[in-house]
């Protein structure tokens, strides 16, 4: 099952909860671009491929729900409806390039304004269809990364629940596991909201690849104990010098990475790469609610004290300098990446 799909009978955006599970497998319905402007910034979907094939159906909702009686106004509603969903989490650019992408499409539109509102869904279905397939070429490239008896450290999720389908770094082992190659995964828990444990970890389960759950600060002691063979992780934004946004944690695992000379892999499909900022240090990072690391809790306790204070950036950088290789959809991208990345999108 895709983790996103319009239903066509009832004319809605169906999404899995990703915040319920492994316990509870759940869809939620979504009848609004605001509906899904919320999913996305509570996280019931999440990933970069993921929330941006989520911001194009919303656009075909509110292209469903706008009462604009000519296809001028309905433009405007689609674009007020564009910088809402855009702002429901600023890190992945995947959002925004979707978003842009469909909007402007919208202004070599000829039609009706009835006709308008169906190529909106079209072109929302069309990348929600692409973004399969872009997965499984990514996944084709990066495989060959991987050799017969490998121990991977795998960050946040990656996998079909990131994504349409199939998945960006978590679909590279896939592959390659089902190439035949023995792997063993290493999944890091990724504190705070624990989208290793929880979903990697499910995902993992179901397609039959071993794995063993580690916490985050335990990388380095496998990497150091000669254990690890292989990095590998997304990107929600990689800019023009090949520095990499990602989950928190992926820093610190690249630089461990570095010192133990274990090549670290980002694995991403070219949308995720951002041309117009020349380095990570551009890249808006989202602050999420202190809650989400005060509320953990232990034997059904909270840890933390009542009144406690934290931070809680959702993402880091990892600079371009520990990052071995970007696997892409037209290929894999090598140091210096000014170069090869521009090469890659040509
Ligand atoms: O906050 P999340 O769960 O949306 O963060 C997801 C990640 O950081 C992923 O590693 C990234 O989006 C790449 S997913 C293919």
């Amino acid at each position: 099952m895709r983790t996103i799909f319009w239903d066509y009978e009832k004319n809605e955006v169906n999404m899995i909860d990703q915040r319920l599970l492994p316990e509870t497998f759940a869809l939620v319905s979504n009848n609004s671009y605001l509906d899904v402007s919320h999913s996305i910034s509570d996280m019931v979907i999440r990933g970069a491929p993921a929330i941006g094939v989520a911001a194009a159906f919303g656009l075909a909702l509110a292209a469903k729900d706008s009462k604009a009686r000519t296809r001028e106004n309905l433009v405007q509603d689609l674009h007020a409806a564009g910088s809402v969903l855009k702002a429901s989490r600023p890190t992945a650019v995947n959002l925004a390039w979707a978003v842009d992408r469909l909007l402007k499409t919208l202004s070599e539109f000829t039609g009706s304004i009835d006709d308008l509102r169906k190529y909106v869904l079209e072109q929302a279905q069309n990348l929600a269809d692409d973004d399969v397939v872009i997965n499984k070429r990514i996944a084709a490239f990066g495989a060959d990364l991987i050799a017969d008896g490998d121990t991977i450290i795998h960050h946040c999720n990656t996998g079909a629940l990131a994504a349409v389908d199939w998945g960006t770094a978590l679909g590279v082992i896939r592959t390659a596991w089902e190439q035949g190659k023995k792997i063993n995964v290493l999944v890091d828990e990724t504190r705070p909201r624990l989208q290793g444990a929880r979903l990697t970890a499910w995902e993992l389960q179901q397609y039959g690849i071993p794995y063993e759950i580690i916490s985050d600060n335990m990388a380095g002691y496998f990497m150091r104990a000669g254990k690890v063979q292989k990095v590998f992780f997304g990107a929600d934004r990689v800019t023009a010098n090949g520095d990499v946004a990602n989950k928190i944690g992926t820093y610190m695992l690249a630089l461990a990475a570095w010192d133990n000379q274990v090549p670290a892999y980002s694995v991403v499909p070219t949308s995720t790469i951002d041309l117009t900022m020349a380095h990570g240090g551009l890249i808006p990072i989202e602050e999420r609610s202190s809650d989400e690391v005060l509320n953990i809790q232990l034997a059904g306790e909270r840890v933390t004290p009542i009144g406690a204070r934290a931070r809680n950036p959702a993402f880091d950088v990892t600079p371009a300098r520990l990052i071995s290789a970007i696997v892409t959809e037209n290929g894999i991208a090598y140091p210096p990446f000014d170069l090869s990345l521009r090469k890659i999108l040509q």
